[in-house]
């Protein structure tokens, strides 16, 4: 049997490329910046595998152009880049990789937290700048974390993971998601359900947690930010179109809320320019970015494309109605 062509639109870490090389034949793209959606296009003709990130759509035009395709691997657990239906219909299967990130998220969502509590940003410009003047009685003060209360939207792997980092600092948490958690994992995580008006009113820090599905498409717009704490700050590690950009500037200059903490935007890498405000922290779009859990994420990808290829089921099946027999 011919060894099955694959395509990764990245050139991946040395593990996951080590698992693929005996196993398909890979072409990559290992130049460092994205490839050009003609690129792919073109690459992906003869493909039966692609490995590819969340930049890439993979919607009717990519599965036209590749009439050989059988499955489409995200490297993320987050899959608004992956028309799922589309694949169904023409027998493709796509995956993801959940379960491998959610620690290192909600550690990232913590550190944004945290710097924007204790205006971190504002004092690393300052510390480099020349300009520092010594220590100062009322330099840079900033917001308790510790014994405040946290608010987490989304309860599911990386919202509970953030609930569990709450303990060491003594916070409150208080969640709310469609589905109310059970009582023995509220329980385990000291969390209280609320409905999100309640959340929205009750909570110092907001952590935002969900998918991004046409429900939560624009959940955070001006009547939300009306109703958080004037001293609260919003985090959003999730999806950037989960909050209403414009909506998020107008209430930071009209201080209805104290401050945000991004790595998401709604048109990546384009970021608002009423954000670039001392009470925004900023990053790239990073949260799950250590170099373990990248190498994980790239594995998982390269697994689930082999297992298909193979003829066995891959661990993380967004749409097993595309499983042949
Ligand atoms: C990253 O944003 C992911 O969805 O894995």
């Amino acid at each position: 049997m011919a060894t099955p062509k694959v395509l990764a639109t990245h050139r991946l870490f040395d593990a996951a490329r080590k698992t693929l090389q005996d196993n398909c034949d890979v072409e990559y793209w290992e130049k460092s910046e994205r490839p050009p959606r003609e690129e792919v296009l073109r690459r992906v003709k003869d493909k039966e595998g692609l490995i590819c990130l969340l930049t890439e759509k993979v919607d009717d035009e990519l599965l036209q152009a590749a009439p050989k395709l059988r499955i489409a691997a995200n490297v993320a657990v987050g899959y608004d880049n992956i028309d799922v239906p589309a694949c169904t219909k023409r027998g493709v299967v796509a995956t993801n990789t959940p379960g491998v990130l959610d620690e290192t998220t909600a550690d990232f969502a913590w550190t944004l937290m945290m710097a924007v509590a204790r205006r971190l940003g504002e004092g690393d410009v300052l510390a480099r700048s020349g300009n520092w003047k010594g220590w100062d009685l009322d330099q840079l003060v900033g917001t308790d974390v510790w014994g405040k209360t946290l608010g987490i939207v989304g309860f599911g792997r990386i919202g509970r993971a953030m609930a569990r980092r709450a303990g060491g600092f003594q916070m409150r948490v208080i969640y709310t998601d469609a589905v109310r958690a059970p009582a023995d994992a509220e329980k385990e995580l000291r969390a209280e359900y609320r409905d999100m008006n309640e959340l929205l009113a009750e909570a110092d820090f907001i952590s935002v947690h969900t998918p991004l599905l046409p429900e939560t498409h624009g959940l955070f717009n001006a009547a939300k930010f009306q109703r958080m704490k004037r001293t609260a700050f919003l985090i959003n590690t999730s999806r950037g179109p989960v909050v209403d950009e414009a909506a998020l500037v107008a209430a930071l200059e009209d201080g209805k809320i104290a401050g945000a903490a991004l790595d998401v935007y709604e048109k990546e890498p384009v970021i608002h320019p009423g954000l670039r405000r001392s009470n925004v922290v900023l990053a790239p779009h990073i949260a799950s970015a250590s170099l373990e859990t990248r190498t994980k994420m790239a594995c998982m990808a390269a697994e689930n494309v082999i297992a298909l290829l193979q003829g066995r089921r891959p661990a993380n099946v967004l749409n097993p109605e595309a499983l042949k027999g």
